[in-house]
């Protein structure tokens, strides 16, 4: 019998009781020992609960408790999660966590712990919820170099993307459909301005390129300032906007790490992953293109990435589950005026034929988008590729044209 202790009984925590107790003998199959749920940690009371004798307050109890080898993290926020979680490893137990935001801000500091402890610490359910993307990126794909990773780590803001480009919803209208669904929080800043998908894609340059990434190093912009014109735009040009965290190698030192809104080709895998589901692209020398498509919230699927965690954890008691990146100062990031992208540019001016005149004037080449409707004094185009600092300053030459939304081309 294999004790584990859950430290919160959330939508997740409460999920990962449940698949433990529902899947009782596949589990044991897996593993031939049967695992008892010792301890749940919450401090409000569930007398209704199936597992109303496992509750305790005192986080003590689970930590000096020999007889509990894996702790399983679903509080969520980084405060006492990582204080509960250090004392854990430094006692030797195992931790499992689905808190994105632990381990962006702390993972390397958690992971040497582990380390030097021979513990294990597992963070499968922290991105992509349900799909599995930690453990194909650090086991399946070893073999290869990854030049780039992208995706849709947001459930939330896919949510209302989808209905802005389906059902031509604006924003505000399609945020409060999300959270009368109970997708979006009543404060949805984290989801909405990209801070959610920053720490997903935090993760995964961490894992990919070895280095730990902190979010604060990673340009972040979210979809709050995306209007139905623009998503107008984006079809007239052959595809869609779609929240996107990416991160590519540009030279062995160096990465181009971003989160913001992106025109993504209706050609591209990422394009019709709709609603809150989520799907990363990753890019490796041998393999190409792999892109993992699944349920990236949500109460089972996320507390079945944890339960497999606590899985194998328990195969890796002896000797260690191998997965591992080192702390760094952040210098790898490219600084983001530096990245190079094609933009959408949508402009109002007093006169379209001489603000395009403009436009190609200072940018070059650009190609005009049209749309039905759109307002005489409106204009819309993209640029070749150009970096950030260069777009910016151009975008200061187009004088009487007043820039109204500026978007990343997807090179997707
Ligand atoms: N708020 C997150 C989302 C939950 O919408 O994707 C899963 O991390």
């Amino acid at each position: 019998m294999i004790s584990v202790a859950i430290m919160g009984h959330g939508v997740v925590g409460s999920g990962v009781a449940e698949i433990l107790a529902t899947h009782k003998q596949k589990l044991f199959a897996a593993i031939g020992e049967e695992i008892d749920i010792k301890y749940i940690l919450d401090l409000r009371e569930f007398p209704d609960s199936p597992f109303a004798d496992r509750f305790t307050k005192d986080f003590n109890v689970i930590a000096d408790d020999i007889e509990v080898r894996v702790v399983v993290e679903t509080m969520g926020g980084l405060h006492p999660a990582y204080e509960f979680v250090k004392e854990c490893l430094s006692r030797g137990k195992s931790v499992v966590t689905s808190n994105k935001e632990l381990v962006a801000a702390y993972g390397a500091e958690l992971l040497a712990l582990a380390s030097e402890q021979n513990a294990n610490f597992l963070f499968e359910a922290s991105v992509g919820g349900g799909i599995p993307i930690i453990r194909p990126i650090n086991q399946c794909l070893v073999a290869n170099n990854v030049s780039e990773i992208a995706g849709i780590l947001n459930g939330t803001t896919n949510f209302i993307l989808t209905k802005m480009i389906h059902e031509g919803m604006g924003f505000e209208e399609a945020l409060k459909l999300a959270q009368e669904l109970g997708y979006a929080e009543r404060n949805p800043e984290a989801d909405v301005e990209g801070h959610d998908a920053c720490r997903k894609i935090c993760i995964l340059a961490s894992l990919a390129f070895g280095k730990h990434i902190y979010p604060d190093a990673v340009h972040t912009e979210g979809i709050t300032k995306i209007t139905a014109a623009d998503v107008e735009y984006a079809e007239a040009w052959g595809g869609v906007i779609k929240l996107i965290g990416s991160v590519k190698k540009i030279d062995k030192d160096t990465i181009d790490i971003v989160v913001a809104p992106m025109f993504v080709p209706n050609e591209s895998q990422l394009a019709n992953i709709d609603d809150v589901f989520n799907g990363i692209m990753v890019r490796g020398d041998c393999t190409g293109d792999v892109v993992f498509y699944g349920k990236g919230a949500g109460k089972l699927p996320t507390a079945s990435a944890v339960v497999a965690d606590i899985i194998d954890s328990i195969k890796h008691f002896k000797s260690r589950k191998y997965l591992s990146w080192a702390d760094s100062d952040n210098s790898s990031v490219l600084p983001y005026e530096d990245s190079v992208r094609a933009m959408y540019v949508r402009g109002v001016t007093d006169d379209k034929a001489a603000a395009y005149d403009k436009a190609r004037a200072v940018f070059g080449e650009i190609h005009e988008l049209s749309k039905e409707n759109a307002p005489d004094s409106e204009i819309a185009f993209i640029t070749e590729p150009l970096a950030l600092s260069d777009f910016n300053e151009k975008l200061g030459q187009l004088g009487d044209i007043e820039a109204k939304s500026v978007i990343r081309i997807g090179d997707l």
